[in-house]
């Protein structure tokens, strides 16, 4: 098998706290192992870094061995061995990307360091009918950007977010109303059936900004459930926490859809394509695809799982990455930034 366009790729991801490896042959996914450390960090109320790089030490390899028996493939049918190399935790990089390293070397084939953003990116053009060129809306925990794609392999920062993420802010958002971690899936099932009773401001930061800012509405919902001092209010709450958690969710859902018609109208592209774990989001969905039957605008959303981390979407890029060329040398290093 080996040698041919469409030879298997094993792609390691492990930028984060999900230990997870795949097997893809071009955009087909033959294997996708997610091992997710959140009850690691549950404790925590966000991932601990140390405790992420430890926990893919114990885990990548047998993750690996088992996205390879699901797949049916041996080491020696693979076309090459991908890894995230940026950006994210540093120690956490460096474990998936070292065990990539090695294999390659020792299967003598080539190693591809892939972009875990352009990854989050490549998710769209693998599970769905999308094609550059269009506009990423890319909203996870640790990010919140607008690129201009230009082909599978390059996108173009139109804007971000100036201060947290979008999944950063549902994340403290969840802990402030002692829902639970991660926050986005407790606030959106917190929400569920709800009205958004309370009007939470939007930062939209000017009238023509791509940028984004949750940090105000972060603030705003502090103060409404600890008082102005935050340390607690003498009166009760007026809305319950499935209220507040639907209001907190209309905010960054209006502010989403909000900068994604910016993008759309500024660049005159007319396809827009959302990845990144918020894009779980079943709420934004449903605003995303009232806005693009209004306005008129393909929208591609690839499915939950792939929304989130995952490998496979690592390994299908690594497909196109090695078409054109680009392997990397054994060198490359780890970018957390
Ligand atoms: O893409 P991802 O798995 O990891 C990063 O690269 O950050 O995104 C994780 C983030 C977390 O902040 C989590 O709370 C958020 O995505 N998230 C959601 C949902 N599912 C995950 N946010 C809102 N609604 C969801 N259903
Ligand atoms: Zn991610």
């Amino acid at each position: 098998m080996s040698g041919s366009s469409d030879a298997p790729i094993l792609g390691i991801e492990t930028s984060c706290d999900e230990t997870a490896a795949a097997v893809c042959s071009a955009s087909r996914i033959l294997s996708n192992i997610v091992l997710s450390q959140v009850p690691l960090h549950k404790p925590f109320w966000g991932t601990v870094p140390e405790v992420a790089a430890r926990a893919h030490l114990r885990w990548l390899l047998p993750v690996v061995e088992r996205a390879l028996k699901e797949a049916e493939v041996g080491v020696a049918d693979l076309a090459a061995v991908a890894a995230t190399h940026k950006p994210g935790l540093i120690g956490a990089l460096l474990v998936g990307l070292t065990a990539a390293k090695t294999l390659a070397l020792c299967i003598k084939k080539p190693l591809i360091a892939v972009d875990h953003l352009l990854a989050h990116i490549h998710a769209a053009f693998m599970a769905t009918d999308a094609t550059p060129p269009c506009i990423a809306l890319l909203v996870s925990g640790g990010h919140t950007c607008l690129y201009r794609v230009e082909s599978l392999l390059e996108a173009v920062l139109l804007g971000r977010t100036i201060d947290d993420a979008a999944g950063e802010a549902f994340d403290k958002v969840a802990r402030m109303l002692n829902l639970s971690y991660p926050g986005g899936p407790a606030i959106e099932k917190a929400a569920e059936g709800k009205r958004p009773t309370i009007r939470f401001p939007r930062s939209l930061l000017g009238e023509n900004s791509l940028d984004f800012s949750f940090s105000g509405l972060k603030t705003a919902v502090l103060y409404y459930v600890k008082g102005q001092n935050g340390r607690g209010r003498s009166e009760p709450l007026e809305a319950d926490v499935g209220e507040i958690a639907a209001s907190f969710q209309e905010a960054v859902v209006d502010v989403l859809v909000e900068k994604s018609l910016r993008a759309l109208r500024a660049t005159g592209i007319r396809r827009l394509v959302v990845v990144g774990g918020v894009a779980a989001n079943r709420r934004l969905r449903q605003a995303l695809a009232c806005a693009a039957a209004e306005r008129r605008f393909e929208l591609f959303i690839p499915p939950p799982h792939l929304c989130t981390d995952n490998a496979a979407m690592v390994a299908a890029l690594a497909h196109h990455l090695l078409k054109a060329g680009r392997a990397a040398p054994l060198s490359v290093d780890a970018q957390p930034n």
